[in-house]
């Protein structure tokens, strides 16, 4: 299949090709199924060095733009296989379970280069309670907390804490595994059901108590290669299933970014005091760390604290940060893969860009998949459309087929002409089950 360029009014191809370039083309495999994978699978192939984007498995959208290989993402083996049979050249893993089960040292094993960490450097958010020592550890500002696999040690912690306090499962959990607990009754409820493995399964027989902090919350996203990194611009996601932040934690609601609130005098302080600590701590402890490291920062009156690592691009938030870059990001995502040295920075657009999720009515419960979507043939300018839960039938038409189920994009000079495009384009799509949250950036655009 050939490589297919869609929107080129965001991706503009990069016209540039020095010859050199051109012996260098390359394909490239993008691994997963999401709104995330579908945006690194059109920005990669924009890229000059692209000679082809192939994804695995794939979904509705991304299926209709390059070829898809329905393989299971969690299985090394079928990765290595189709890397090799397909004779690919660069693999960018984009979700957190392969890059914790060691996706990338199996393919680096066979000599297939792939962009994120190796399973080590995967633990940042693999393990919550690994990380909480780990923060601890090298004095990076996070919250008090204690980690548990015992039913009894848990519950004296729990007496001497104040509450409200908070209760993770230290494995993955698709963003689940965190609960608020507002009395000791409920908290005592939800060790037990993590512990015992009813809640969680695996995932939650280690838990993190910690303590409850106050304030809004950002994401920071960087490219690294060991101790060198290059920052993305700052972007607020929206986790909270219902409109003004109510209900259910889901993996994202909607984002948008640049984030004002984060001046660069701020953001030169989390680089200080928490970026660069963390990849010399990563460092220090026999880690070389390549890859996205997305920061979950909480701004609280005492300033930031980390909430949480991932060791991937963020979703939605990639949906927003990688429609603002003005250059090429394939040169920097190699680099990174290679441990070389990275650009000292990127170029981004000095724009704003929205992403509006629209799910099935339930999400994050149970929520009907199979419905028909309605997707116009051309849509509006300084939009786009993102696929995650969506897939395709033999007549070439879209369903549904997840919670969160695409991603309408919008962007534009300000905030506010983001938001307007982004949610014209969620009008213009139908389905039965349609849900979305209206006031995506409320606290952007309340605050100008
Ligand atoms: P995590 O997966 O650890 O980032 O947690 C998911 C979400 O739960 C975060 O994005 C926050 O909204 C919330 N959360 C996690 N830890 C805390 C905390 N210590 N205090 C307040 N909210 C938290
Ligand atoms: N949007 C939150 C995440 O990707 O973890």
């Amino acid at each position: 299949m050939t490589k297919k360029r869609l929107f080129p009014r965001l991706f503009p191809v990069f016209s540039e090709k020095p010859s050199a370039m051109q012996n260098e083309q390359m394909k490239i495999l993008i691994l997963g199924s999401g709104g995330r994978e579908h945006m690194l699978a059109k920005v990669c192939a924009a890229s000059p060095l692209a000679k082809e984007v192939i994804v695995a498995p794939g979904n509705g959208g991304m299926s209709k733009e390059f070829a898809a290989f329905p393989i299971d993402v969690e299985d090394n083996e079928s990765i290595v296989r189709l890397a090799m049979e397909e004779n690919v050249d660069f693999v960018v893993v984009g979700p957190e379970v392969p890059l914790c089960n060691g996706a990338v040292d199996a393919l680096n094993e066979k000599g297939v280069l792939a962009y994120g960490p190796n399973a080590a450097g995967a633990e940042l958010e693999g393990s919550k309670a690994f990380t909480k020592d780990f923060l601890a550890r090298h004095n990076i500002p996070t919250a008090a907390y204690g980690n548990f696999s015992e039913m009894e040690s848990a519950r004296d912690f729990l007496g001497k804490s104040k509450l409200p306090l908070v209760v993770k499962a230290s494995g993955l959990a698709a963003g689940k595994g965190v609960v608020i607990c507002e009395t000791i009754e409920e908290a005592e409820n939800s060790v037990r059901e993590m512990l015992s493995g009813e809640s969680f399964g695996e995932s939650g027989k280690e838990i993190v108590i910690e303590e409850f902090l106050e304030g809004e919350e950002t994401s920071l996203h960087l490219i690294c290669s060991g101790e060198k990194y290059v920052t993305l611009p700052m972007s607020q996601d929206h986790k909270k299933a219902g409109e003004g932040d109510t209900g259910l934690n889901t993996g994202g609601m909607g984002a948008y970014a640049p984030t004002p609130l984060v001046t660069p005098e701020m953001l030169a302080d989390y680089e200080t005091n928490i970026v660069q600590p963390t990849l010399a701590g990563l460092k220090a402890d026999g880690i070389d760390f390549r890859g996205t490291l997305y920061v979950g920062l909480m701004l609280t009156q005492d300033g930031p604290k980390v909430l949480e690592f991932n060791v991937r691009f963020g979703d939605p938030e990639t949906q927003v940060i990688l429609p603002l870059l003005e250059e090429d990001l394939l040169p920097t995502l190699l680099a990174s893969a290679k441990g070389e040295d990275l650009p000292r920075n990127l170029k981004f657009k000095n724009e704003s860009a929205m992403v509006v999720v629209v799910a099935s009515k339930g999400y994050p419960e149970s929520y009907p998949k199979g419905e028909i979507i309605n997707i116009p043939d051309s849509l509006p300018e300084n939009t786009d459309l993102i696929h995650a839960g969506t897939k395709q039938n033999e007549n070439g038409e879209i369903l549904s087929a997840g919670g969160r189920v695409l991603g309408a994009v919008g962007h534009g000079t300000t905030l506010s002409l983001a938001a307007e495009r982004a949610y014209a384009l969620c009008d213009s799509i139908g389905f039965t089950s349609k849900f979305l949250r209206r006031d995506i950036g409320h606290r952007e655009l309340n605050r100008t």
